[in-house]
């Protein structure tokens, strides 16, 4: 098969969807793989790196995708790259399709098939595709937050471990999930006390077997919240409802009870936001004072370290990659049900029910599609 991965265009996207070690891999099966010039720099991969693993380096988007049968990438298609894509094609990236009418009808219209890499699912509920930035924006929030504490860029002037005879950050996570969790790890790591709030008694109970001497855990109830806040330097928002907005569990009521220059990190910030005040926010610009209290509300967290987000993806995308290679997709999406999750369109039609729920068109089974 031809894999084409072209370079990303959408504003400030370092990542890319191919590393030089999964194209090496496609390569050792027998694939042809077509790069666009200059696809990994962001990500600190260089041409020759592709062309060492056997990959083409192509001039333009234009030409990876009139030649390629199956696109790999990393954001969801732009207008002008939807309209490069041809029937029959296969495309594999991130699309989140629910609120985004323009792409599903260019989409549909194209005749590609389509599979988005935040519908496949894995054997224990989780998104595994999701899951690696998941873990980048979780260990990153600390990092971001400790920065915002910093005097100089409005914070409370705290160290998160302390030194000797001087306490350690107050730091509260709200929401023990993947996030949750990743940023407890971290924050306990650089010396904070940490506190994670979480609504799942099994994942609490989860939480204390796992890292019970490293950090607490409590029930999340806004009682426990507003009185774990007064006394926090640092709040992580890491709630997911699944196909919600995310609640608003602080108020801007509740900002004047928080000491003033304490920090707010909104990593939920991409489905709403958990902080009344959150808005989001850009790696160019990422912080923000409401009365007091500083807000870090970046929606795309991991583009932050796109070589560690770029390999982190293509360590879990790598394998759906090739099996998709190797099978097609029809054998591929039959072979595996949680792939077969991903299957958003195909040949103009929407095959995912949750978007076209959320956009009112009419969907068809995959199962069905994949037979045909
Ligand atoms: N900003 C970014 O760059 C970025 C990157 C990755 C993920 N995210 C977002 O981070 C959020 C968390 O993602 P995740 O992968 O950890 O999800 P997850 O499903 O693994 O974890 C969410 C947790 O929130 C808990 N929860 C739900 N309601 C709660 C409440 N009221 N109080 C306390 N806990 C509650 C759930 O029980 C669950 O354990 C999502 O909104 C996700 O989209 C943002």
């Amino acid at each position: 098969m031809k894999i084409g991965c072209p370079k990303e265009i959408k504003p400030q996207e370092f990542r890319v969807g191919m590393t030089p070690n999964a194209a090496q891999e496609a390569v050792a099966r027998g694939h042809q793989v077509l790069i666009e010039s200059g696809a990994g720099i962001g990500a600190g991969f260089d041409n020759d790196a592709y062309v060492a693993a056997g990959a083409q380096i192509i001039d333009t988007a234009e030409e990876v995708f009139a030649t390629a049968d199956m696109i790999v990438k990393v954001k969801e298609p732009q207008a002008v790259e939807r309209k490069m894509l041809r029937e029959g094609q296969l495309l594999f990236t991130y699309l989140h399709l629910a609120p985004d009418p323009d792409q599903t009808h260019d989409l549909l219209e194209s005749g590609c098939t389509a599979i988005a890499y935040e519908t496949v699912t894995d054997a224990n509920g989780g998104l595994p595709l999701l899951a690696p930035m998941s873990e980048v924006a979780g260990r990153l929030a600390p990092q971001v937050g400790s920065w915002t504490l910093q005097k100089a860029n409005g914070g409370r002037g705290v160290l998160m471990g302390g030194v000797p005879g001087v306490g350690p950050a107050k730091v509260v996570v709200i929401g023990g999930g993947v996030v949750g969790t990743h940023a407890a790890k971290i924050a306990a790591g650089m010396g904070a006390d940490v506190t994670v709030l979480d609504r799942s008694l099994p994942r609490l109970r989860y939480l204390d077997d796992v890292f019970g001497g490293t950090f607490k855990n409590q029930y999340s109830t806004a009682g426990a919240t507003a009185e774990l806040i007064q006394d926090a330097d640092m709040v992580i928002g890491a709630v997911l409802i699944p196909g919600a907005a995310a609640p608003k569990l602080v108020s801007r009521a509740q900002l004047s009870t928080m000491k003033p220059g304490a920090v707010l990190v909104d990593v939920a910030i991409d489905q709403g936001g958990c902080f009344e005040t959150s808005k989001a926010t850009t790696h160019a610009d990422p912080i923000y004072d409401v009365d007091g209290i500083m807000h870090y509300c970046v929606a795309n967290m991991p583009g932050a370290v796109a070589r560690t987000s770029t390999i982190a993806l293509g360590n879990a995308t790598m394998p759906f990659m090739l099996s998709l290679a190797d099978k097609g997709w029809k054998q591929a999406c039959q072979d595996d049900p949680h792939l077969m999750e991903g299957l958003n369109v195909h040949a103009g039609k929407l095959t995912y029910y949750a978007v076209g729920k959320a956009l009112g068109i009419d969907v068809v089974s995959p199962n069905v599609v994949v037979k045909s």
